[in-house]
């Protein structure tokens, strides 16, 4: 068994964008500029938007960290956006996701400038990814695929099973492994929570992408051995033992799974890091764009 090690791929990577950045400024050159909006205090939402701000520093770049309170309005989030998308200073910029109930997400993410939407949900973005075409891949895709890469993981011909269907995670990742050329190629098996006898597909697979969010879910029983396991799920689960209160818990039994798997992806330390370097690196490619164009 091989551990796709997210942890170590997602440092090499800060540190070839740290030397990238090093040359920028060495050239004089703008360093990029992500900045984030958090919207309320959720507490998986502000680790997530603190850790990105971290690694923005840990680069080079330089970061903006947008707080508004749970009771911001739609107009006001509008409004904000739309300063964002008009600031020369600011290259890419995410809105952190669950949005508070009253906010139409939709509605937000279509406000999103797509030239500097570096999380790639735009639907400008999201359909230049189906259409093959030059574009920023949403994070968590994205990092799954360089680590399947990084390990040169076989994906063409490969059976391919996505457990879950959000437009986050599981249903850009079908597209990105059904595309041409590598990785890709590959036949993909969408499943979520309608599909039936989902034992008899996982069963099946060559490769397993899960991003359902249930605790242990994929169990040994489920995959076939020699199968590729990338676990997506980081769910808190409640823990008086550890000083936090909780532990995180992926989507997969590794304990008994990693015995029969080729490939797995470890939780924590698998996707998570590689989510944050991919974002810096969709950032690094919104300042190139815009360099290229004298801004
Ligand atoms: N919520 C969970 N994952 C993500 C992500 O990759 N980007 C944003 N903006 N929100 C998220």
């Amino acid at each position: 068994m091989q551990l796709l090690d997210g942890k170590k791929v997602s440092e090499d990577i800060k540190n070839e964008i740290a030397v990238e950045v090093q040359q920028m400024k060495s050239r004089g050159e703008k360093v990029p500029h992500l900045a984030a909006v958090l919207v309320g205090s959720n507490g998986a939402s502000l680790t997530y938007v603190g850790s990105k701000v971290k690694s923005c520093e840990k680069v080079g770049f330089e970061s903006t960290l947008v707080a508004l309170p749970e009771d911001t309005t739609e107009d006001e989030l509008l409004a904000k956006v739309k300063e964002l998308n008009a600031d020369p200073a600011i290259d890419g910029y995410i809105v952190q996701l669950p949005l508070p109930k009253h906010i139409d997400e939709q509605k937000i993410l279509l406000a999103i400038d797509p030239d500097k939407d570096v999380d790639g949900f735009h639907p400008t973005n999201f359909g230049r990814m189906a259409l093959e075409m030059e574009t920023f891949l949403p994070a968590t895709p994205y990092g799954i695929m360089e680590l399947l890469e990084r390990y040169k993981v076989e994906t063409a011909g490969k059976n391919v099973v996505v457990i879950g269907r959000s437009h986050i995670v599981g249903r850009p990742m079908s597209i990105l492994l059904s595309r041409k050329g590598y990785p890709g190629d590959a036949t993909v098996t969408l499943t979520h929570s309608r599909t039936k006898n989902i034992e008899a597909i996982t069963r099946e697979a060559d490769i397993i992408i899960s991003a359902l969010g249930v605790p242990h879910f994929l169990k040994a029983d489920m995959v076939k051995e020699g199968v590729t396991v990338v676990d997506v799920g980081i769910t808190r689960v409640a823990d008086a033992n550890v000083p936090r209160g909780y532990v995180i818990a992926g989507d997969v039994d590794f304990d008994e799974v990693s015995k029969k798997a080729a490939f797995i992806t470890p939780v924590p330390g698998g996707v998570g890091p590689m989510t944050i370097a991919m974002l810096l690196k969709n950032t690094l490619l919104a300042r190139s764009r815009k360099a290229l164009k004298g801004e």
